[in-house]
């Protein structure tokens, strides 16, 4: 593709433009338009937990996360923290995973077995239905080509009666997907990652990537 081409330009391009919007769960604010804000800013763009005090209510088995990347390929993680001013984000939820495409992109129901790992590794007991009531927060990372990292936050408590997003809101952009990091090109499919790299902006690696569990993940960087 015209990945070679652009190569010299892709550190450049992270540089002045790259950047995500949360489109699910709302985010804690707009990073893109508040003046105090930057999503080079970790661990959540410079945007407090206090600031808006938005939370939404999310399945305690783990929710959809929607995102909206402006690059043609991006390394994204989810990383959830658990508590009502969260510093650590601990638990990964979607790890290894390389976004394709510009656009809407959306995990459903990805994230349970993640989380479930991610509450026994913490020797957190009740699984995921002792979360019901508690508030948590997720971060989003994107890793640019040139190592660059963008970071969002949402604010959520985890409640059993939240339910995922339809159909009809959950729903990739066209040419949106996304594969293992490392995987060839032509493998548009995401599978299950076996890779135990370790990640970049927090928390140990709990792997489990999209397919399994409940909660999210998304989208990020490079060309573009
Ligand atoms: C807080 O959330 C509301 C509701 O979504 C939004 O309209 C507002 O812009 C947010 N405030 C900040 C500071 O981001
Ligand atoms: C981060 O936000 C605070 C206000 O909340 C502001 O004073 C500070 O300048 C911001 N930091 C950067 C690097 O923009
Ligand atoms: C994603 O962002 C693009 C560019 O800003 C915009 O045109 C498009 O409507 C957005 N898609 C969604 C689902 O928000
Ligand atoms: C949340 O943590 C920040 C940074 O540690 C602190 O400034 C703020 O006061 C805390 N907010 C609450 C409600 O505890
Ligand atoms: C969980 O418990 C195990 C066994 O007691 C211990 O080795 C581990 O350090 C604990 N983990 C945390 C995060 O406390
Ligand atoms: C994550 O951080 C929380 C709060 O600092 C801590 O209680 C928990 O044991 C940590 N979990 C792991 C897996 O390290
Ligand atoms: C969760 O956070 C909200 C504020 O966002 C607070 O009113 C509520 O008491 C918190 N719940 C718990 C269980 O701490
Ligand atoms: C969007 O693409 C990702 C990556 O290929 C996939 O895991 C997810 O299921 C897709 N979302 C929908 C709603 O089909
Ligand atoms: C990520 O996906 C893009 C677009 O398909 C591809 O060019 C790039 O090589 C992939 N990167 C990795 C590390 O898998």
């Amino acid at each position: 593709m015209f990945g070679s081409f652009l190569l010299p330009l892709a550190s450049f391009a992270a540089l002045t433009s790259a950047h995500f919007h949360i489109i699910y769960p709302e985010w804690r604010g707009d990073s893109l338009e508040l003046e105090t804000a930057s999503q080079w800013i970790w661990p959540c763009a410079n945007i407090s937990e206090t600031t808006n005090g938005t939370r939404t209510k999310w399945p305690t088995a783990g929710g959809s996360i929607m995102i909206n990347g402006s690059h043609e390929f991006a390394f994204t993680y989810v990383n959830l923290g658990l508590g009502d001013n969260v510093t650590n984000f601990n638990i990964s939820l979607v790890d290894n995973f390389n976004q394709t495409g510009a656009g809407a992109l959306c995990l459903k129901d990805a994230v349970k077995s993640a989380l479930e790992e991610g509450l026994k590794a913490g020797n957190i007991t009740g699984g995921t239905d002792g979360l019901d009531g508690t508030n948590a927060s997720l971060q989003v990372i994107q890793i640019s080509h040139s190592g660059s990292s963008l970071y969002n936050c949402m604010d959520i408590t985890f409640s059993k009666d939240a339910k995922l997003l339809d159909d009809e809101q959950c729903k990739n952009g066209t040419g949106v997907g996304g594969a293992p990091i490392g995987a060839s090109e032509a493998q548009e499919a995401a599978q299950p990652s076996a890779s135990g790299t370790t990640q970049p902006g927090a928390a140990s690696s709990l792997k489990p990537f999209i397919g399994s569990g409940v909660l999210a993940m998304v989208v990020a960087i490079a060309f573009l």
